[in-house]
């Protein structure tokens, strides 16, 4: 049976914004999207929503549902008191383009940033081998759906636009973890590129990322907190230490 919801959704672009306070009819077992597309159908015509699956699968529909970074086709309504006004809104991290539409280009250049996996060259087309448990290591990583909602929860870009240069984000880490563990991708300097180039030492694991996660990969646990231990690993490996000591005498 169809009820009234109070809706606020916020509109605007790049310069201006304002929420707009709406009722709507919301029927048994609809998710947040629905009732967005009904005040798109009914109220605003031009109201600007991503979306594509409806299926919690494409990861185009990310906004902050009554501030908290969610999927709008994965929010039940009914997750939320009957009496509450649900309060929709565009990703903070990301430049808004119209109402809950933000430009997450930001991340398109950050994947450009991380070198494609790359087999030996001897490796004929065919010939690549790897031990299942190889596959079953970064398979958890490999259900990431590209939804941004880990890039806009971390504080360390957040609300500071000046980090994003030298800060890759939870989503890339997981992708350096990733191909750091291929056993055949022959670029061996993964996780010191994750440390020198993407940031990996500005996360100060609070695992934001992962709470937010709608595929549950846990982004922290098993993504950076190996990486970054393995980085203080060679950092301080007693030979390593050593061969630069030499190294120095030797220039001395
Ligand atoms: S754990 Fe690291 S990457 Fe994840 S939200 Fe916290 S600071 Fe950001
Ligand atoms: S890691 Fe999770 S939250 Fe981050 S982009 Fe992938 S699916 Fe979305
Ligand atoms: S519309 Fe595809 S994840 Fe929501």
């Amino acid at each position: 049976m169809a009820r009234k919801l109070n809706l606020r959704i916020w509109r605007g672009d790049s310069k201006n914004g304002e929420l707009k306070d709406v009722q709507v009819d919301v029927n048994e077992g609809e998710v947040v999207l629905d009732v967005i597309h009904r005040v798109q159908a009914t109220q605003m015509g031009d109201l600007a929503v991503r979306w594509n699956c409806k299926a919690g699968k494409c990861g185009s529909c990310s906004m902050e549902i009554n501030g908290k970074p969610r999927l709008a086709c994965m929010t039940q309504v009914a997750s939320f008191d009957e009496n509450e006004t649900i309060t929709v809104t565009p990703l903070r991290a990301f430049p808004v383009i119209k109402d809950l539409v933000t430009d997450v280009s930001f991340n398109y250049k950050k994947a450009m940033e991380i070198p494609a996996y790359e087999p030996p060259k001897d490796l004929a087309p065919g010939e690549a081998r790897m031990e299942q448990v190889d596959v079953e290591r970064s398979q958890e990583f490999r259900k990431c759906i590209e939804c941004f909602l880990c890039q806009n929860t971390c504080h360390v870009i957040r609300d500071h636009e000046e980090n994003k240069k030298s800060f890759a984000g939870p989503r890339f880490f997981i992708r350096i973890a990733e191909l750091d563990m291929h056993p055949l991708d022959i670029l061996k300097n993964r996780k010191r590129t994750a440390q020198e180039e993407h940031g990996l030492g500005m996360c100060n694991i609070t695992k934001c990322c992962t709470e937010v996660c709608p595929e549950h990969i846990r982004i922290t646990d098993n993504a950076i907190i190996p990486m970054k231990e393995r980085v203080v690993d060679i950092k301080y490996d007693p030979s390593r230490m050593f061969a630069g000591l030499l190294k120095r005498e030797k220039r001395d």
